[in-house]
Parts: structure tokens; sequence; C-alpha cells
């Protein structure tokens, strides 16, 4: 039975080097072993299950939530934001090196497919592993990014994945585990973040009931990863959407708000409003070094 060390996993029970395995035979799926005889098997959709024990008690996003986010980014509204990030990490790409790139919170998938479409004409071989706890989500993002290993775990644990393993780690709107990021990176890595700006949204959020996002977010970042990163550059995208009603239930239910929102009611009653013009997607994107001696 074949196997291949990359991508540079470990195991989650037992921290040993885990081995993608895949039959040959037909009908078998591949599956992630350790030197210690774990085994963690390809779900059908083509990702792997690492969750062990007990994750932090969470929200997960319904399946529902994971549709909204598929069909909202699908149709493209936000692609300034992906063809951003996309361009943040190919700045980091050495041509014709091999290049790692770890995608946390990686929802549907979205952001890292653009990343991989233009690092993987610049650099060697390219690994990626994209990560996140709801299986919904993974479900997507298998499917849209098959050749990235897709792993169900919770960032607030240990992650499954090497010392300085990776060049990149990005990180779209998903929870931040400084000391595990700065693990997993290299010394030379650098960490991608894309968080909302103050005013994001504010219209539809006025509109739909969506918590407002706060001033003060930089520094909530900045102190997040204190210790173990420091601040290198960041970019500002703004987008100006025109969205259909039902476009804009969609981006409501897909972020937090979606926990608490009815999507169908909440379609109906944008639907009786004046159309919602100029709604401003604000987003920053902040590129971190490793601070000395973090890891
Ligand atoms: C707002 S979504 C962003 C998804 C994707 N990066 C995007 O921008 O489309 C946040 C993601 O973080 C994931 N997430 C939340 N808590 C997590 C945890 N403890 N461990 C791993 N992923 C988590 C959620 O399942 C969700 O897919
Ligand atoms: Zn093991």
């Amino acid at each position: 039975m074949p196997s291949t060390p990359a991508p540079p996993l470990r195991c989650p029970l037992c921290g040993g080097e885990l081995m993608v395995h895949r039959p040959t035979d037909e009908g078998s799926r591949p599956r992630l072993v350790c030197g210690a005889g774990h085994s963690f098997d390809a779900a059908r959709q083509g990702y792997y299950n690492l969750l062990v024990g007990k994750g932090t008690v969470f929200e997960a996003d319904t399946a529902d939530m994971v549709a909204a986010r598929f069909n909202f980014l699908d149709a493209g509204h936000y692609r300034p934001l992906a063809d951003a990030v996309s361009q943040a990490v190919l700045a980091l790409v050495q041509p014709g090196q091999p290049f790692t790139v770890l995608d946390s919170g990686t929802g549907t998938g979205h952001y890292l497919r653009a990343v991989l479409d233009d690092v993987s004409r610049v650099a060697g071989d390219v690994t990626a592993v994209a990560l996140d706890i709801s299986k919904f989500a993974l479900r997507r993002a298998a499917r849209l990014n098959p050749e990235a290993i897709n792993l169900v775990c919770d960032v607030w644990q240990p992650l499954p994945v090497a010392d300085a393993a990776a060049d990149v780690v990005t990180v779209i709107f998903a929870p931040r585990n400084a000391g595990e990021f700065a693990r997993v990176l290299r010394a030379d890595g650098r960490l991608v973040v894309v968080t909302p700006r103050a005013g994001h949204l504010a219209s539809l959020a006025a509109e739909a009931g969506m918590l407002a996002i706060e001033d003060h977010k930089d520094a909530r970042l900045a102190e997040s990863l204190a210790g173990f990163f420091v601040p290198e550059s960041a970019r500002d995208v703004d987008v100006r959407l025109r969205l259909t009603p039902g476009e804009m239930a969609d981006l409501a239910f897909m972020g937090p708000a979606g926990h608490h929102l009815d999507r169908d009611a909440l379609a109906v009653k944008l639907e009786a409003k004046e159309p919602v013009s100029g709604v401003e997607a604000l987003f920053r994107i902040t590129v971190f070094r490793p601070a000395e001696g973090a890891a």
C-alpha cells in the first residue's frame, strides 16, 4: 500500500508523524496512519476527522449557514478580497520553491481556492492543509480543494500539524490560536489575517439585526497575537456590494447572526424594504511575522 510522508501532519493522539495511505484497490478510501497504528479514514467527501476528545464548546455553523456562505461567495461578491488575499500570499512565494500553506478556519474553502490557483502557477510543489471544526463546511471545502488535506479539528486544541511545517498560515474571519500558529510556522513564515473593519456591512446590519463591528478591532487583533507575532504590513480592501434581497439575506445569515436569524423571514423583510444600495464591506488584511524567539 503506497504511503507518503507529505503533508507534515502529526497524530492528534500520540504526536507521531501521520502518513497518507492510498489503497490501490478500487473502492477503498485513503487514510491517515501514524507509526503507533492510530488510523483516520477519509470521509466519503474526502476530508479527515481528527477531532479527538472533547472539542471546545461552540455553536457550529449549521448546514444552512454553510450553504448561504457558499452561495454568496460563489457568486463572486467578495472576489476583490479573494484576489487581495491571494496577492498577499503570492508575495511570500519563492518562485520554483516548495510551498506549504495552512488555512485555519477554512469554511467552504473559497479563499484557499483563490490562493492555490495563483500560488501553484509560481511555486514548486504546493502543499495545502485546511482545517475547520465544521464538517458541513469541510464537505464543501474538500470538493472545492481536492488537492488540499482537509481536516476537521479544533483550533483551540494542539493542531495536527508538525512544527515549522508551514510557509504561510491564513486566517480569514476565523479564530486565532497564536501559540499554535507560531509553532507550525517556519521561522521565516508569515501569518496572514483578514478581519472586518469598523462599519463593515453597517447598513445591512441595521436592517437585519446583525451585530455591528466595533472599533478598536486592530488593537484587539494585535493583542490576541502579542508575544507570538508582530504586524509587518496591512492593506485595506473596500467592496461596494450590489445585492438582491435574497443575497442580502444570505450575507446576513452566513455570519454569526445566522445562529439566531430565520433566513426566509429575513428575505421577506428585506424584500419589502427599499433596496439597500451601497452596502459596504470593509476588510483589513494584516501580515504578521513571528516574534523573535516565539515558537
Ligand atoms: C466566519 S467563518 C469563515 C470561513 C472562511 N475562512 C471564509 O472566510 O469563508 C469562521 C469559520 O471558523 C470555523 N471555526 C469556528 N470555531 C472553530 C474552532 N474552534 N476550530 C476550528 N474552526 C473553527 C467555523 O466553523 C467557520 O467555518
Ligand atoms: Zn498516533
